[in-house]
């Protein structure tokens, strides 16, 4: 694992001579993030060693650099999922060739079913804190030290001085912003009413099927992290509704601008 990492960091430095600070994996709701970015680079996965191609529709595949501002980022336009059918060390490898490119801060974005009942579709929630019910764990086997310790401090899987700054620029810039629990589920069913209410009950306010992977992944590297999610459709008892691919992704649209809004905001400011 370690070599493959840096023979892609290897391959990517030699075409874009970049060392981006900052990584954003745009997921639904975030995909035209690119369009605030002053791209510099833009390479298809296809073209990229040792990387999985994505296969969802709706996703696309490239890592992107760029500048925001004074800052140079690196985007993954389309991420990996475990329901895919990789494992969990494939759904991460791009977390760590962020790392090993010179990524500090990964800001994490996705779509997610919220069982909060204060929740309501289109809500932007800054995630606090995940529950990680996924069979598989990317830290599973032989703990290569150079990446991180055996054992990871999940304390701050979210990052406090992150998600403060989030918060003042959410209210500098008038985008309603809640915040809570994430529960990561493996998908690719979406949850039955009694598994929304587990979630609820676990004490979660939103669950879906991607995020936790890649935190523990950038928590193993001392990555810092922030965590946005734009709540697509709602499972809580009184407000259940008949939930599809379609919705999510037409409901993630909407959430969109502002969502693009806090985040190059932030970006700009941090
Ligand atoms: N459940 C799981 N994943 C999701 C959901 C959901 O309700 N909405 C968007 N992604």
């Amino acid at each position: 694992m370690w070599n493959k990492v840096q023979e892609t960091v290897r391959f990517l430095k030699d075409k874009t001579n970049y060392s981006p600070e900052i990584g954003i994996i745009l997921g639904s709701g975030l995909g035209t993030f690119t369009e605030d970015i002053a791209i510099e680079f833009t390479i298809p996965y296809s073209e990229i060693p040792n990387f999985p191609v994505s296969t969802v529709q709706g996703h696309k595949g490239a890592l992107v650099f760029g500048r925001i501002g004074s800052k140079s980022v690196v985007a993954m336009q389309g991420r990996f999922h475990f329901y895919e059918g990789y494992d969990m060390q494939t759904v991460t490898f791009p977390v760590r060739v962020m790392k090993y490119m010179g990524v500090q801060n990964l800001i994490v974005s996705n779509a997610s079913g919220g069982v909060n009942p204060n929740y309501k579709v289109g809500d932007i929630i800054l995630l606090k804190d995940h529950i990680n019910l996924f069979p598989d764990h990317p830290l599973r086997g032989l703990n290569d030290e150079r990446f991180g310790p055996r054992f990871v401090n999940m304390s701050e899987p979210y990052s406090r001085r992150m998600n403060q700054k989030a918060k003042t620029i959410a209210l500098e810039n008038n985008i309603e912003l809640k915040d809570g629990i994430y529960l990561g589920l493996q998908g690719p069913t979406f949850e039955t009413l009694a598994e929304y209410k587990m979630v609820k009950i676990l004490g979660a306010d939103c669950v879906g099927m991607s995020t936790v992977p890649e935190v523990i992944v950038a928590r193993h590297m001392n990555v810092e992290c922030l965590g946005v999610s734009v709540i697509t459709d709602m499972g809580d008892e009184e407000n259940i509704e008949e939930v599809n691919h379609e919705e999510v992704l037409e409901a993630a649209k909407k959430a969109e601008p502002a969502v693009r809004k806090l985040i190059k905001e932030f970006i700009l400011h941090f």
